[in-house]
């Protein structure tokens, strides 16, 4: 094998074909031949001079980077909540400010009489029901089931394609028992009773400039109307209809007011928003 393909070379030669497109192109190098490889950086620094096998493929890979696909879509993998999922085209990749929806529901659930409100109980045991619209990859619905063990989930979502994934990702967690899966858009799949409702939905306007890399995503993924914010007043129509106690939602940084306005002659006990690390709003509760 030709020495040019020794780590120390081949990580060159990433970094200068990624280097016009990609910022970090020299860190992207090193997370594309960890992935590669299957190594730890660690590896790679202790193995300059070690030859790389499977070199086509690799390219193949710098080849898509160069376009700025997304990286998770190129390696099939993505980090959420300190878990790894399979991810592909036809689910939106997790991004890390979802990580606080998790955190959100999991203490209304741990903490469900905030004071002044006298919401039914619910505890991390109990054998609630909880509905995700918009389930993608799965990455909600698996951590709600992983955290409460005596939970049942129900899992919507409008794409063939995205269930598909998330059924590889419910599997992988074995959790084919716990999380039912179901094609359609909103509520219309669920009559049941439901205590709990969470949602990631799309919540961006439709005609909003976006990065390049996003062209990859799912668009109904991404785009939520002419305002961006349609599928979350039909969720809290549904809330409000069905009488649903628990309500999370992620929301864009700009959508509190029109939310709250939408609400404002509705009867609720707490409307709590939330924000991200970067002190935007993200999301909110809404407690019947
Ligand atoms: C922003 S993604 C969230 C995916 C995943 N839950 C996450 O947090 O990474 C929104 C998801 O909602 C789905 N979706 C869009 N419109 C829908 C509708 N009317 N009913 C159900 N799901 C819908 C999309 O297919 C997409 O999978």
């Amino acid at each position: 094998m030709p020495s040019q393909y020794l780590v120390k070379n081949v990580l060159k030669e990433i970094t200068a074909k990624l280097n016009p497109i990609i910022p970090r192109a020299s860190r992207e190098a090193h997370l594309l031949l960890m992935a590669h490889l299957e190594c730890d950086e660690l590896w790679i620094i202790t193995n300059q001079n070690t030859q790389i096998k499977g070199i086509d493929k690799l390219f193949e890979w710098v080849e898509r980077r160069a376009k700025n696909e997304p990286f998770e879509y190129i390696t099939k993998r993505v980090s959420f909540y300190s878990e790894e999922f399979y991810i592909a085209q036809g689910a939106l990749i997790p991004r890390p400010e979802t990580e606080l929806l998790i955190d959100e529901v999991i203490k209304n659930v741990i903490n469900p009489h905030p004071e002044g409100t006298s919401s039914h109980s619910l505890t991390a045991n109990a054998e609630m029901t909880f509905v995700e619209v918009g389930v993608g990859s799965g990455i909600i619905s698996i951590m709600l089931a992983k955290h409460f063990p005596h939970a049942k989930i129900i899992a919507v979502d409008i794409s063939q394609d995205a269930l598909e994934i998330a059924k590889i990702n419910i599997a992988k967690f074995s959790l084919e028992d716990r999380i039912e899966l179901r094609l359609g858009s909103l509520l219309e799949p669920i009559s049941e009773h439901v205590d709990y409702l969470v949602s990631n939905p799309p919540y961006i306007a439709n005609d909003a400039n976006l990065e390049s890399n996003l062209s990859y995503e799912p668009q109904n993924a991404l785009f939520g109307g002419s305002v961006g914010d349609e599928i979350i007043r039909e969720l809290l129509n549904e809330v409000l209809k069905r009488k649903i106690n628990l309500f999370t939602c992620e929301i864009g940084y700009d959508q509190q007011d029109r939310i709250k306005d939408y609400l404002k002659k509705e009867e609720y006990k707490n409307l709590n928003f939330y924000k991200d690390l970067s002190d935007f709003d993200r999301g909110f509760t809404l407690r019947l």
